[in-house]
């Protein structure tokens, strides 16, 4: 970014500067003030860049000088959240697309190839596993799926073409726990790259780098945003691999809008204090669901009897702010509570100030064939609660009229 007081040290990035807390860097990481002093960071609406002279713009083409030529390529609003999500995620590159599904494509695209062997856990969110198996498929990159939590599954299911290691902890909508330490190790000796979406912890609640992953993706549509405002999605890894990611990105174009860039920017600012107040009330409406009469089980890793508990709590600060719970009966019972519901919004997104309620069997896993979704333990008469920053008594308040009428 252009800066015409290099010499202040007051201007630099902090995560340039040394070694910050989180907390710090989600604040304060990845930007470096214009010449103009702004205070909050500036937001770079522009497709290109003009260059002084012939010379100049042949040097920036042919990339003998560094320097932005197209937004496509690079853009300083999108470059300061890609640096501010790096350092939160300790990772030394982040590269920013322009939605989590761009993410997880851009790294198949850039990093397999025909003949190259994924395998996934089960579980994963339902367009990722329809993109695999529809599209990815077709170019000669096999896919099978293991249970997310049977490590002797995950050492079988690797062959001598796996390439990719993939899955979600804390899974959408079960809440299952991988041990990402023991996956990094197999992933390892198997020579193989180990994928983890951090969608529903953020590297406030989990840093998957730091257990052994090589790339941590992220739907930044969900917490990184965290008012349902825009799409986007995010890669971060060692610079060798985002930089072959960067080159997808570039020829292929699902990059970031810079718009969207600067609110998810402003959002990893309160990332932190957001996912401690989202983790807060989740625990506590899922203790009170845990103990409700018409409900028959809670998925939540931060009750103590959920079989993920003691790993949750090893490898995550706090639990997160989704969880699931069946009700008794069916798919009638559970449109019942969601239909009954006042202030609770029936809808797909999640890592929302406002709580969103869903019926996962025939919304957001409606694409899954019966046995794909039996097998993820998707039943009809779950729902998935995405807990908002509401007050909790008026989140418990809502789903009491409805469960009372199953
Ligand atoms: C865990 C997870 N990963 C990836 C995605 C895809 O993200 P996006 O909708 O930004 O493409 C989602 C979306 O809900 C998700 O829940």
């Amino acid at each position: 970014m252009s800066d015409s007081t290099e010499s202040n040290e007051n201007n630099q990035p902090v995560a340039a500067v040394e070694a910050y807390q989180q907390a710090t860097l989600a604040i304060r990481g990845g930007y470096q003030r214009t010449h103009e002093a702004e205070h909050s960071e500036a937001m770079f609406l522009t497709s290109s860049y003009v260059f002084e002279n012939a010379e100049l713009a042949a040097k920036h083409f042919s990339n003998e000088l560094q320097g932005n030529v197209y937004s496509r390529y690079t853009n300083p609003t999108v470059r300061a959240f890609e640096e501010r999500l790096a350092a939160m995620e300790g990772g030394e590159q982040a590269v920013a697309t322009s939605s989590g599904m761009a993410a997880t494509l851009s790294i198949v695209m850039a990093l397999l190839q025909s003949g190259d062997h994924i395998l996934c856990s089960k579980d994963v969110f339902g367009s990722t596993r329809v993109m695999l198996n529809k599209y990815i498929v077709k170019f000669g990159v096999e896919v099978t799926y293991v249970s997310l939590t049977d490590l002797d599954a995950w050492q079988q299911g690797i062959q001598l073409n796996t390439k990719m290691l993939f899955c979600e902890s804390p899974s959408n909508p079960m809440s299952e726990i991988a041990d990402l330490e023991a996956l990094a190790r197999l992933s390892k000796k198997a020579g193989a790259l180990f994928v983890v979406d951090n969608c529903f912890c953020t590297p406030v609640l989990q840093k998957p780098l730091e257990w052994g992953a090589d790339i941590v993706v992220h739907s930044a549509t969900k917490y990184l945003d965290g008012q349902g405002r825009c799409l986007g999605g995010a890669v971060v890894g060692s610079s060798e691999l985002m930089e072959q990611i960067v080159g997808f990105l570039r020829a292929a174009g699902p990059t970031m809008s810079p718009f969207n860039a600067w609110v998810f920017l402003k959002g990893l600012e309160t990332l932190r204090i957001r996912m401690q107040a989202h983790s807060a009330n989740a625990a506590e409406l899922a203790t009170w669901l845990n103990n409700h009469p018409r409900v028959s089980k809670v998925f939540y890793a931060g009750l103590e009897d959920h079989p993920g508990h003691s790993l949750a709590k090893k490898q995550q600060s706090d639990f997160g702010g989704v969880l699931s719970f069946a009700v008794a009966g069916g798919r009638e019972q559970a449109w019942t509570v969601i239909n009954n519901t006042r202030t609770l919004s029936l809808t797909a997104n999640l890592g929302d100030t406002k709580t969103t309620i869903v019926h996962p069997a025939t919304t957001t896993h409606g694409r899954l064939s019966d046995e794909e979704r039996q097998q993820a333990g998707i039943g009809e008469n779950l729902i998935r609660i995405a807990v908002g920053l509401e007050d909790i008594v008026d989140i418990k308040n809502d789903l009491e009229l409805g469960l009372n009428r199953i």
